[in-house]
């Protein structure tokens, strides 16, 4: 949510869209101005940057998941005798059957066995065991890679520096398609409109975006290609081997076009990345004065995270373990929450809870924000102090929930 719930500026726009177009313009019957120049803009957001990526063009669908199943048929279609992607240990991309191919959690993909086929999974941050894995696998077999600049829900894990530029040499040796998941990171959250290319070095071959695109009310994906890859797989005749009824209909890029707006008039990023330092540097202070409570905290723009300390020592039994981080996080979500701070939890990293507050927040707001998370450890300085704390009706609900039962 870029903007926060019901951002006048932008609920006013849908209105008056409502009122003078109303026409949904369904790119199946027509290319649209709105849908033309949502493109046209994020180009030229993104040539700014990458100068190589000036004539790329987008497929808009309808979720971030819609635009990595995109994403995955323009590798494919790209490289077609080469059999394997490669993706990493953390990573989610989403749940619709491919991206959730290339979201390595046993806890989703088990149920749903067997998935896409040679997906071969690689420690994130570690250079020297991708370098292995291509070479044992030959780079000309690799059709592409699958990298989240800086991994969202495994819980804001920072790679070293310059992981994704060594990784860039890599792929670009062998021609192996690279994939930028910039749907959690990019637009602003992290501090970068790209994080994967301003923050990170590298230049990927394709880039794909969403949540922040729709404003936070408008559900739109996209898939940015080079223009070689976009055209091999939807140039001329082909153009019809992938589509969305609904995607990159006009009221969606219309929206789309105004969360650009919005984000780059009041320049946003660099906001999020001057709030997002201060902010860290207050959650640091926080965890080394409550290190009972947080084993650690981590951040980049505004996209922090709060990892909680298990609620039940080391002891528990291993089949437990899941459990009781499960319920660590709930605990943590619970407790914030009753200090008033709507927080997220991490769908990859069960003890680590995400603060994500609108980049457009009033300084005097996220300030009581931290305020609050820094009572609410004051009041619960040790992680088993939440624990006992709790009622044991909500405790009793929430080892349920953490047990999906
Ligand atoms: C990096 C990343 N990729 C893909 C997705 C999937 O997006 P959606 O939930 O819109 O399908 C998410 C959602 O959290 C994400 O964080």
């Amino acid at each position: 949510m870029p903007f926060g719930e019901r951002y006048p500026p932008l609920i006013e726009f849908v209105q008056r869209f409502l009122e003078v177009d109303r026409d949904m313009g369904l790119p199946q019957q027509s290319t649209t101005a709105w849908r033309a120049a949502l493109e046209y803009n994020l180009i030229q957001l993104l040539a700014e940057v990458a100068p190589s990526h000036a004539d790329s063009q987008v497929f808009f669908s309808n979720s971030g998941a819609e635009a990595i199943e995109g994403a995955i048929k323009f590798v494919k279609a790209f490289r077609p005798a080469a059999p394997y992607i490669l993706n990493f240990t953390g990573g989610y991309h989403g749940k619709t059957y491919g991206a959730l191919s290339l979201t390595p959690n046993e806890e989703y993909q088990a149920p749903f066995r067997p998935l896409m086929a040679n997906v071969v999974t690689v420690k994130f941050g570690d250079i020297e065991a991708f370098r292995t894995e291509v070479d044992q696998l030959g780079g000309n077999n690799i059709a592409g890679v699958f990298l989240e600049p800086i991994q969202g829900e495994a819980g804001v894990i920072i790679p070293p520096r310059n992981f994704l530029e060594q990784l860039g040499a890599i792929c670009e040796h062998y021609g192996i398609v690279i994939v930028a998941d910039e749907i959690q990171v990019g637009l602003g959250r992290s501090g970068y409109h790209f994080a994967s290319i301003e923050w990170g070095g590298l230049e990927p071959d394709i880039i794909t975006l969403a949540k922040p695109l729709g404003g936070g009310i408008m559900p739109v994906g996209a898939t940015i290609a080079r223009r070689d890859i976009y055209h091999t797989m939807l140039g001329g005749l082909s153009s019809k081997r992938h589509s969305s009824t609904f995607g990159g209909n006009s009221l969606a890029m219309a929206v789309g076009l105004k969360s650009l707006e919005l984000l780059l008039e009041n320049n946003l990023a660099a906001r999020s990345r001057r709030l997002g330092a201060k902010s860290l540097e207050r959650l640091v202070t926080i965890q080394q004065r409550h290190e009972h409570l947080f084993e650690a905290v981590r951040g980049m723009g505004l996209l922090l995270a709060l990892e909680f300390r298990p609620v039940v020592g080391p002891k528990a039994a291993p089949v437990q373990r899941e459990l009781i981080d499960e319920l660590s996080g709930l605990l943590g979500l619970l407790t914030l929450h009753k200090a008033g701070v709507h927080a997220n939890l991490s769908l990859n990293a069960k003890r680590t809870i995400r603060l994500t507050p609108a980049l457009n927040i009033p300084e005097p707001l996220l300030d009581e924000l931290l305020d609050r998370v820094e009572r609410s450890a004051d009041h619960h300085a040790w992680a088993v102090e939440m624990l006992t704390a709790t009622a044991p009706k909500t405790l009793y609900g929430l080892t349920r929930l953490a047990r999906g039962v």
